[in-house]
């Protein structure tokens, strides 16, 4: 969506901090031992304290309220009873959600106790990334350069990006125009990012696979060449200078 009047900020500032605190409680919740259902259902709790409702439940029916992926998993992992959260764990939460018809989204990645799997470094890549990728986003950037630069960096370090997620434009529905804001240079996409648009930003870096494929379940996507991914994402509004980042508080870049 374009912002074009106070409420509309107001809005989406309101979405954003429930989707924020969501993710930061479910993140410091997090525990060896637990089930991701538990988790979810943790999430669910916040996210109704606070009068928003879950995302991808909505949207495509998606049987949790929160996206739960640990390990293997890159994304659209179904909160499980049969998932126990184990110390070293890499995992990944993403929290959207609707409040007052302003839809927002984010997600981080992060590691449950002592990082004794060795996933820290592929996070704090993922971390550094985003945070890059928003300090050079502002009106009239290409979003292809941006991709570029997500892939340049990921390279740089070691890792490679997953072309088939993306961010994407986000505000009145969970996914707007654009519709795809790559994580490479994408060169048949010559969309450059708009002054006051919203749009959910976020980082795929991954250790050995380049595309996500879906498990039989019809949600859980794994990397084609298997391997391990960070993902963080903001929801932002882009300005003139520095983008505004709604989801600021939910801590992921701290
Ligand atoms: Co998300
Ligand atoms: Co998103």
């Amino acid at each position: 969506m374009s912002i074009t009047k106070e409420s509309e900020l107001d809005g989406m500032k309101k979405a954003s901090e429930a989707v924020a605190l969501t993710l930061k409680a479910m993140t410091q919740y997090a525990a060896v031992g637990m089930t991701t259902k538990h988790l979810d259902e943790y999430g669910a709790e916040v996210l109704n304290s606070l009068g928003a409702k879950s995302a991808p439940y909505l949207t495509y029916g998606f049987p949790g309220w929160t996206c739960i992926s640990v390990n293997n998993e890159f994304c659209h992992g179904i909160p499980s009873h049969k998932t126990i959260l184990k110390e070293g764990d890499l995992i990944n939460i993403d929290v959207s959600a609707e409040l007052g018809g302003y839809w927002s989204d984010n997600g981080g990645s992060f590691v449950l106790g002592k990082d004794i799997n060795n996933h820290q470094q592929l996070i704090d890549a993922s971390k550094a990334i985003l945070q890059k990728a928003i300090n050079n986003i502002k009106g009239g950037v290409r979003i292809a350069d941006i991709g570029y630069l997500i892939e340049t960096e990921s390279k740089k370090r070691g890792y490679k990006v997953i072309k088939n997620l993306t961010g994407h434009g986000i505000g009145r529905s969970l996914h707007e125009e654009p519709a795809e804001i790559a994580n490479y240079r994408d060169r048949f996409n010559n969309t450059r990012f708009r002054k006051n648009s919203v749009v959910a930003i976020e980082t795929f870096i991954s250790t050995s696979s380049s595309l996500a494929t879906t498990l039989k379940d019809g949600w859980t996507m794994v990397g084609n060449k298997g391997g391990f991914m960070a993902q963080h994402e903001h929801t932002i509004v882009i300005t003139d200078g520095k983008p505004i980042i709604l989801t600021e508080m939910n801590g992921i870049l701290n």
